[in-house]
């Protein structure tokens, strides 16, 4: 039989977080629906963060409010904070994600705290989290390099990744936030996480500023992850990291995936349509 790999569409979220035009809620919400055609089981839609720092996710609760839910997919939103929780799952989010990272410059752009307090940050989440009966993911930013602390250690990821699994995230996405790691910083950075946390709890979430997102993918698949974040038509980069490109386009992740003999339940027909409407979003 052939080995499943999932691809988790972070596109609705992480690809238009850091669009500068306005995108209207309406043509947010079509292109999750066009996305939930294509066969995903999970779908990143947006983040309750302050609307001030990433103006384009202001919509977050109107764009949950306007998707047709289909019953075989998981719709997801970060959440950074209790406050953000709270409106989430007022929103019937039905997933959502707190974000750590693994160099402390980049913690402080992002999420205005150290490592150290974001997790503390975190409990109350899980805790609420757990009363809603809501799963709960777990990124690890920065995991190879930090636009502000240069190259980040293997340990340090391991560290926080190793601490987001205890205290109950169901899963780990370790984000290569700026695009930039060679495969052999990714194989680096494997060794340690891998020793704390087993290969089946962790998903790759990679940036392709540098064009290497494909093969830090197949250094990951060499070490047996099989989940991947990606975005469709490649939209995105991150506010707090500048420079930054978009994430793994999902449409080329899922052929790569195709030609190495994975299955990823995708319709290819679609994503190529979707990748299309997506790249017209920002034209
Ligand atoms: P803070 O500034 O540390 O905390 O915010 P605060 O409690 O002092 O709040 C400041 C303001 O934010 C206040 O408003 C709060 O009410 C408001 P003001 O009084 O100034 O009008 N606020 C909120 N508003 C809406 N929803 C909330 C919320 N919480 C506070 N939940 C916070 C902390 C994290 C909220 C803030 O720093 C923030 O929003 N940061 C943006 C983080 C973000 O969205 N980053 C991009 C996503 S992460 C990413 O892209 C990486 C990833 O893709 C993986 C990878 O590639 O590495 C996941
Ligand atoms: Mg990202």
């Amino acid at each position: 039989m052939t080995e499943r790999v999932e691809i988790v569409e972070v596109g609705p979220r992480d690809g238009l977080q850091n669009e500068s035009k306005v995108i209207p809620a309406a043509a947010k919400i079509e292109l999750v629906d066009r996305l939930s055609a294509c066969g995903f089981r999970r779908i990143e839609v947006t983040s309750f963060v302050n609307p001030k720092r990433v103006p384009q996710m202001a919509d977050a609760a109107e764009v949950l409010a306007g998707i047709a839910r289909n019953p075989n997919i998981r719709y997801a939103a970060l959440t950074p904070n209790l406050r953000g929780f709270e409106a989430a799952r007022d929103a019937r989010a039905e997933e959502v994600a707190v974000f750590g990272s693994a160099s402390e410059g980049f913690s402080q752009a992002n999420i205005g705290c150290s490592i150290a307090e974001s997790m503390e940050r975190f409990l109350p989440v899980m805790e609420a989290a757990q009363g809603a009966g809501l799963p709960v993911r777990g990124y690890v930013s920065c995991v190879t390099h930090c636009p502000y602390d240069g190259k980040v250690e293997p340990e340090a990821v391991a560290d926080v990744a190793a601490r987001l699994l205890e205290m109950g995230c169901y899963e780990i996405s370790l984000g290569e936030t700026l695009g930039r790691a060679l495969p052999e910083d990714t194989d680096a950075m494997l060794d340690a996480v891998l020793q704390r946390v087993p290969s089946e709890k962790l998903a790759g979430h990679f940036h392709d500023t540098s064009g290497r997102a494909l093969d830090n993918v197949a250094v990951c698949l060499d070490r047996g992850l099989r989940v991947f974040d990606a975005s469709i038509g490649g939209l995105g980069g991150c506010p707090f990291a500048p420079g930054a490109a978009g994430n793994v386009a999902t449409e080329g992740l899922a052929l790569m995936l195709q030609e190495r003999g994975f299955d990823t339940g995708l319709d290819m027909k679609r994503l190529a349509e979707t990748a299309g409407f997506a790249k017209e979003l920002r034209a």
